[in-house]
């Protein structure tokens, strides 16, 4: 099903009686980056994804955004939803947004899964490239910032496997709004840092990560594991930066054996 609530766009699948799954998208993709977990998972647990704001379906706005205000959009889906108790997924700037939530309310979540993100905030050098960023797409156009920046969210060898899905990938991130494009960039600079948070994550966590991800390697996740006392690590093999796009088999089982085993 697919629906809008408070200008975002939000699609589902399953029994909305099963236990709920969101799955937050990283920058700059869509909800569909989560079409391979839909398939897979959504016989056993109600899917849930959307459009973060001024990305893919959803509404632009004043294209203003922070951190905080992507929490509150997702807590906005989670209300209107009515959903108690969720299980959170998010891969990159999906997990900024998931590590924050589940800071600002660990009790309306079962268990928090994250892929290829950090916990950090921005150091100078990152911010600058964002600069760099938002002034490429000023200057140049944003497709000419997607074909230098998502190519390499991609492990070479899924590349070649998987052309398909890096050609649609890169097609549809050119198909955003620049304006929403320039302030996610902006959102992601001047977000908080969440290390501080992880040694008082209580609930199930799991930690995955391609095993070629440069953006996020795995000992950056694997720091995070061992700051997180009751959480799993692992590290799918043939995918880079964008694991459940590169590698969805490896992806969809750790999840639903950890979903099996911890809830
Ligand atoms: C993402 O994959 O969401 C972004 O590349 C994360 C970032 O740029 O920090």
């Amino acid at each position: 099903m697919e629906k809008y609530i408070n200008g975002l766009f939000v699609k589902t699948a399953g029994n909305a009686k099963n236990q709920p799954i969101i799955f937050v998208h990283g920058f700059p993709l869509d909800h569909s980056m989560w079409n391979k977990q839909f398939k897979g998972l959504s016989k056993d647990y109600y899917c849930i994804s959307y459009d973060i704001r001024g990305l893919g379906k959803s509404h632009v706005g004043d294209a203003q955004y922070t951190m905080e205000a992507f929490k509150d959009d997702l807590f906005s889906i989670i209300e209107d939803m009515k959903i108690e108790k969720a299980v959170l997924c998010g891969l990159s700037m999906g997990g900024y947004i998931a590590l924050r939530a589940v800071e600002f309310a660990q009790d309306r979540f079962n268990a928090l899964i994250l892929c290829d993100t950090k916990a950090e905030a921005d150091n100078d050098i990152t911010k600058l490239a964002r600069a760099g960023a938002i002034n490429k797409i000023n200057i140049e156009g944003l497709a000419s910032f997607v074909d230098g920046f998502v190519p390499p969210l991609f492990a070479e060898e899924a590349n070649k496997e998987n052309k398909t899905v890096f050609n649609s990938t890169i097609d549809k991130a050119k198909q955003h709004n620049p304006q929403g494009v320039k302030a996610s960039l902006l959102a992601m600079l001047s977000r908080t840092n969440t290390t501080p948070f992880l040694k008082k994550i209580k609930i199930p966590t799991l930690l995955l990560v391609g095993a070629q991800d440069k953006l996020t390697p795995p000992p950056v996740m694997r720091a995070i594991h061992e700051k997180i006392k009751d959480s799993e690590f692992g590290v799918a093999p043939r995918a880079g930066h964008l694991a459940p796009l590169e590698n969805p088999k490896f992806v969809n089982d750790m999840i639903s054996g950890f979903l099996k085993r911890r809830i």
